[in-house]
């Protein structure tokens, strides 16, 4: 058996395996499909200073090889997450990372700082990237100076591990990873979801309700793998790499580009227990191939 664990900055992981926001709720769902404490981290699913309703539907639809979503962001607020899911989830024997989204740098950072306050919440991952919402979301993520704004506004009010999520709609991805990494950012993790389409021609519109949604699955992953490699180039903090990983070997190349910590979305819909088929598989490779540390393989390319 390997040593697998890696370290987010100041966040020990056990392994590098996590989840991504959005496509694992907040991880009870999941509790008697898989052990939870077998995974590095659960992201929960975004969370807003206020409550957001989300998008009209259709807001997800299915294409070759992946899915296109625009949910939206749809949460009950942060002061309902401090209330009524993190009692649930605050005994979870793994890092528990709330992702947080806003319309303003100053709305990201009283979202932040109510989280700073939960004990056994050891780290945030600060969504700059949503495609899905009109305000703030991905407007903050395609600019340097959008990236700044945030960052350092979060980073006055936020004293934990901060992982900034980018977005993979930029023409380069590195310059805004920097950016994020001078304001005191702990991590970037990379990728959010693709802008995307899809039409269903018998009604001759669009299959989801605001037009455009967020690609992500199996379609996204040679995209996303070079925007970790272009970053984890660029930048001297962790980089965490997601975007369609659905088996170990995807994982692996992940590792490879240079991410420490790697996440799973899309894939969980399809197989509830892929995260931990995952890990296994990381320890098997590492095993067959005589690597005692995960380390052995990080960036190794
Ligand atoms: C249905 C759905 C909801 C999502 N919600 C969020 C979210 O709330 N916050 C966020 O940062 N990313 C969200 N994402 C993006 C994923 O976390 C991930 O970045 C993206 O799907 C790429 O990874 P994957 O190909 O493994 O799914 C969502 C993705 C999907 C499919």
């Amino acid at each position: 058996m390997a040593d697998l664990r890696v370290n987010i900055g100041a966040l020990a992981l056990k392994n590098p395996v996590m989840t991504a926001s959005g496509t694992f709720g907040y991880g009870l769902e999941f509790a008697d499909l898989i052990p939870l404490d077998g995974l590095g981290g659960i992201i929960v699913k975004g969370t807003t200073l206020k409550p957001r309703e989300g998008n009209d539907y259709p807001r997800m639809a299915e294409t070759a090889s992946g899915m296109l979503n625009c949910v939206g962001l749809q949460n009950k607020g942060v002061d309902y997450f401090c209330e009524h899911i993190y009692p649930q989830i605050k005994d979870i024997d793994t890092n528990m990372i709330v992702n947080v989204s806003g319309s303003s740098p100053e709305d990201y950072a009283e979202c932040a700082a109510r989280i700073d306050a939960l004990e056994n919440i050891p780290a945030i991952e600060l969504n700059i990237s949503c495609p899905n919402v009109k305000d703030g979301g991905m407007a903050f993520g395609t600019t340097c100076q959008g990236a700044e704004s945030v960052v350092k506004a979060v980073r006055e009010r936020y004293h934990k591990t901060l992982i900034v999520k980018l977005s993979p709609n930029v023409t380069n991805i590195a310059e805004i990873a920097k950016a994020c990494e001078a304001q005191g950012a702990d991590s970037v993790s990379l990728i959010n979801t693709l802008m995307g389409m899809a039409i269903d021609i018998e009604h001759r519109k669009s299959m989801l309700s605001i037009g455009t949604g967020g690609l992500s699955g199996p379609c996204v992953k040679p995209v996303a793998l070079r925007m970790v490699w272009q970053v984890a180039k660029a930048v001297k903090i962790p980089v965490v790499g997601l975007g369609g990983i659905t088996t170990a070997k995807d994982a692996i190349e992940f590792l490879m580009a240079g991410a420490t910590a790697i996440e799973i979305g899309t894939a969980n819909f399809l197989d509830p227990t892929v995260t931990i088929k995952v890990r296994d598989g990381i320890n098997e490779w590492l095993d067959a191939h005589g690597c005692k540390d995960v380390h052995e393989i990080i960036g190794c390319l």
